[in-house]
């Protein structure tokens, strides 16, 4: 059983390294979980960063394989995040951007979706992220 559970791990690391390496455009949505990413996410970051595949250790340091590509993240959360009193406390975003970096992801863009759970700005929030997308030059 474990042998198994090994094998469709494996499987499911290589078909999901290639379609992040074949991808031009990197598209990460995603709430906010306390403070932090879903394990969901966490479980395909640990699939796709991969030494060999997506990163390589080098005399001159940590190399990035995953070249020439571009990432969005879309972040919703329940509060705000990028000014305030919460500001620390985000661990989404500075995390993403590390790891997306340490395998050669460096043009990161972020649209968010915040204060969804504060009635006044969750009414608008969607609307502002829809054009901000738009907005984007992708
Ligand atoms: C389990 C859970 C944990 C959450 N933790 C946080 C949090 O730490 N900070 C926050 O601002 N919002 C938090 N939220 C709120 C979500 O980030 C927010 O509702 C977001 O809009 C959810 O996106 P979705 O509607 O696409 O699922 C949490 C929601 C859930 C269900």
């Amino acid at each position: 059983m474990e042998a198994e559970n090994l094998k469709a791990s494996a499987y499911q690391s290589d078909q999901m390294t290639d379609e992040l390496l074949e991808a031009d455009l990197l598209v990460l949505a995603t709430p906010m979980w306390n403070f932090g990413i879903p394990s969901a996410l966490k479980a395909w970051i640990d699939l796709v960063v991969r030494p060999g595949r997506t990163f390589q250790y080098s005399d001159s340091g940590v190399l990035g394989l995953a070249k020439d590509k571009r990432a969005l993240l879309i972040l919703a959360s329940g509060g705000v995040f990028t000014e305030g009193p919460w500001r620390s406390w985000d661990f989404v975003e500075p995390y993403l951007r590390q790891i997306l970096g340490f395998i050669g992801i460096v043009d990161v863009q972020t649209v968010r979706i915040e204060g969804m759970n504060i009635p006044p700005l969750a009414a608008t929030a969607v609307q502002k992220a829809n054009k901000a997308v738009e907005e984007l030059a992708l």
